[in-house]
């Protein structure tokens, strides 16, 4: 479309002014004309009707962006904390984070795209030339710092001071080194060492504050008690990241109260072991709700149910905290029937 077609005041008023001809400066035009193709204007710059449908899209956009928000707010009164929701590919997850994500989400990005659409179909369609002078120094200027460099050098005796000239130049060259050594901590993999703790079949679980074996007796209804794996203390070299890997929090549920099958099968009379590792970053948990068997992360709140999988009911972790299967030994003593079956801690990198 010519330019002739198109209403006087959709014209931009500097259009052709900062051009001078193709790759010629001049006094008048200091900077010379790149040489673009002529400007296309849009056909909202020339039809009324066009502009007014993408006046209607980016109204469309915002509105959805209002209603959004008012989901969001609806399914924050509306949803319960406890409702699950299956989503595929995620499996089970809390309807009520689900339902804030997908809001919110809408609401932000509707914002975000018809401001977008507003930009490129109905704000200023004008091509302005960017002025910039030479970057290049005058030959003043750069004999001057010629100048002060060899200034510079005379006076630090550089030239005469051999012994100091090689071992700066030495001490420079190596210090980069120390970098490169450092790239070896990224590899190799870990592969299989972070999906096995120090737990495996007939290990006892030790008392992490008295360092006692545990018997069934020791663990009452609505307490919380913290175990590790026996014949390791804290202060042993080089165990201190399995050790607390390991660490798993103890809990007696009244058996008829554990909704989990899997879980009741894996318990020894209402004893469950859980890691003690928040699936979310990795935070130890150390907040129990005996009457609701809820356990809390403090790092970032997520909630989780231990009478029901240990299955998330709130916050950012994205799984439920990993079992561990236990049993009772000859000697009455509670003992690991094996490692988790599961990464502890996010290592979602290891999960399938
Ligand atoms: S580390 Fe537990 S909620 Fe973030």
């Amino acid at each position: 479309m010519s330019s002739q077609d198109i209403p006087e005041e959709n014209l931009p008023a500097e259009q052709g002014a900062a051009h001078g001809a193709v790759g010629v400066a001049d006094e008048e035009h200091p900077f010379a004309d790149p040489g673009l193709p002529p400007h296309e204007h849009r056909i909202q710059d020339v039809d009324e009707r066009a502009a007014k449908r993408s006046e209607r899209t980016v109204a469309l956009m915002f509105t959805v962006s209002m209603l959004a928000t008012i989901g969001f707010i609806a399914s924050f009164v509306a949803i319960d904390v406890d409702t699950s929701v299956y989503i595929w590919p995620l499996g089970h997850i809390s309807a009520l984070n689900f339902a804030l994500g997908v809001t919110l989400g809408i609401a932000l990005f509707t914002i975000g795209a018809g401001a977008v659409h507003w930009a490129r179909t109905l704000m200023s369609d004008v091509e302005v030339a960017d002025e910039r002078h030479a970057i290049e120094a005058s030959p003043e200027v750069r004999e001057k710092v010629f100048a002060d460099f060899k200034q510079g050098a005379k006076e630090s005796a550089i030239g005469r001071r051999k012994l100091i000239r090689t071992t700066m130049f030495g001490a420079l060259t190596l210090v980069p080194l120390s970098g490169v050594v450092l790239l070896r901590d990224l590899g190799p993999l870990p592969e299989e060492k972070l999906r096995h703790t120090l737990w495996s079949k007939g290990k006892l679980l030790v008392n992490m504050n008295t360092n006692e074996p545990l018997r069934p007796s020791d663990v009452a209804v609505g307490s919380l008690t913290f175990a590790k794996p026996e014949g390791l203390e804290e202060h042993d070299h080089g165990f201190q990241n399995e050790i607390a890997k390991a660490a798993l929090m103890i809990v007696r549920i009244q058996p008829e109260n554990i909704k989990d099958k899997r879980e009741l099968e894996w318990s020894h009379e209402g004893i469950v072991a859980y890691s003690k590792i928040c699936t979310h970053v990795g935070c130890p948990i150390s907040l129990y709700e005996q009457q609701t068997h809820h356990v809390l992360c403090p790092c970032h709140q997520s909630t989780f149910d231990l009478s029901d999988g240990a299955r998330v009911i709130f916050g950012p972790a994205g799984h439920a905290l990993p079992q561990l299967r236990i049993g009772v030994n000859d000697e009455g003593y509670l003992e690991a029937l094996g490692d988790f079956e599961e990464p502890v801690g996010p290592a979602f990198w290891e999960r399938g």
